[in-house]
């Protein structure tokens, strides 16, 4: 049985030969297909994969056909919305993800970029400290817990709003539970986005909670770029020139708010949350071991489409 791992943006070299060891150690063969550039090179790669390890990259109905034998998808990581859940369920396939593998990777990048932000992407200009400041989280999942727990560390007062999370587990992390997102926005210096692109959250952050944040404040999204609504987004940086956005998910008018906003927008040029060589050891090794559970004896544990 073929494994394949499809990575356009790769994992470090030393998660591969892991991965790989796993794999072989298993009895099953290893297949790695990285830096791709054309989708057929992913499909052909796919053709007589039986299992399927990848990161961000695309995996929707077409792909799925393209790989007859194809039994499980592992997503090394937590968000699974470039997967086709449905198309891979009608064909009977497992899709998993490794959550919380690299959740502190992208905390510490949170933390990055307020540091970032606060000292005017360190031009020399007077910026201001974290210390003391409000951060509010989106959210309160692995990234959000870890981002808390460093922002503490650094003496900020952290809250959060999350209806998926107990408020009892909110408090415990010593965590202010919000009530609602105009609170939220509306009294956080830093406010972090932690929310998946769902059918539910796709666009849902725009103009009016935007425009709730305190004055001086930065918005930062690493987490997807589709719960952004971008003209809304442009129209308060517009309107408000002391508000800025950093985010590691590049916003498709990325060039007009870098133009319109220099200095007070900022972009990661490729997603770097979790390009850490601990969180790709992490993501992959975890994925490695979810997939030999599933293929060699119908673990699916972490299975996402039941
Ligand atoms: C995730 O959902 O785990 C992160 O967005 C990381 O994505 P990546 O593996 O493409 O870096």
């Amino acid at each position: 049985m073929k494994v394949l791992v499809a990575t356009e943006k790769p994992f470090s070299a030393q998660a591969v030969q892991g991965i790989k060891a796993k794999i072989e150690d298993a009895g099953l063969e290893f297949a790695l297909l990285e830096k791709y550039t054309d989708k057929n090179e992913l499909y052909n790669a796919m053709a007589d994969a039986e299992g399927l390890i990848v990161r961000s990259d695309i995996i929707d109905s077409a792909a799925i056909a393209a790989a007859p034998k194809l039994k499980i998808i592992v997503r090394a990581g937590a968000g699974y919305d470039n997967i086709d859940l449905e198309a891979a369920k009608k064909r009977g396939i497992v899709v998993e993800n490794t959550p919380g593998q690299n959740s502190l990777a992208v905390a510490e990048l949170v933390i990055g970029m307020a540091i970032l932000a606060a000292r005017n992407n360190f031009n020399g200009t007077t910026g201001f400290e974290i210390s003391g400041k409000r951060l509010g989280l989106q959210a309160f999942g692995q990234v959000s817990r870890n981002v808390a727990r460093l922002a503490k560390g650094f003496g900020m007062t952290v809250s959060a709003l999350d209806p998926f999370c107990s408020p009892e587990a909110i408090a415990e992390a010593g965590v202010e539970n919000k009530q609602s997102l105009q609170d939220l926005y509306g009294n956080s210096d830093i406010l972090s986005i932690h929310i998946p692109a769902t059918p539910q959250t796709i666009g849902s952050i725009g103009y009016d909670l935007i425009s709730l944040l305190p004055k001086g404040a930065v918005l930062i999204n690493t987490a997807r770029k589709e719960v952004i609504d971008e003209d809304g987004l442009e129209k308060v940086l517009q309107e408000r020139p002391d508000l800025k956005y950093f985010a590691d998910v590049k916003p498709k008018n990325a060039e007009t708010l870098e133009e319109k906003f220099a200095g007070r927008v900022f972009f990661t040029p490729k997603k770097a949350g979790a390009q850490t060589k601990e969180a790709n050891l992490k993501a992959g090794l975890a994925a490695a071991d979810q997939t030999v559970d599933f293929l060699c004896r119908g673990v699916e544990n972490f299975r996402v489409n039941r």
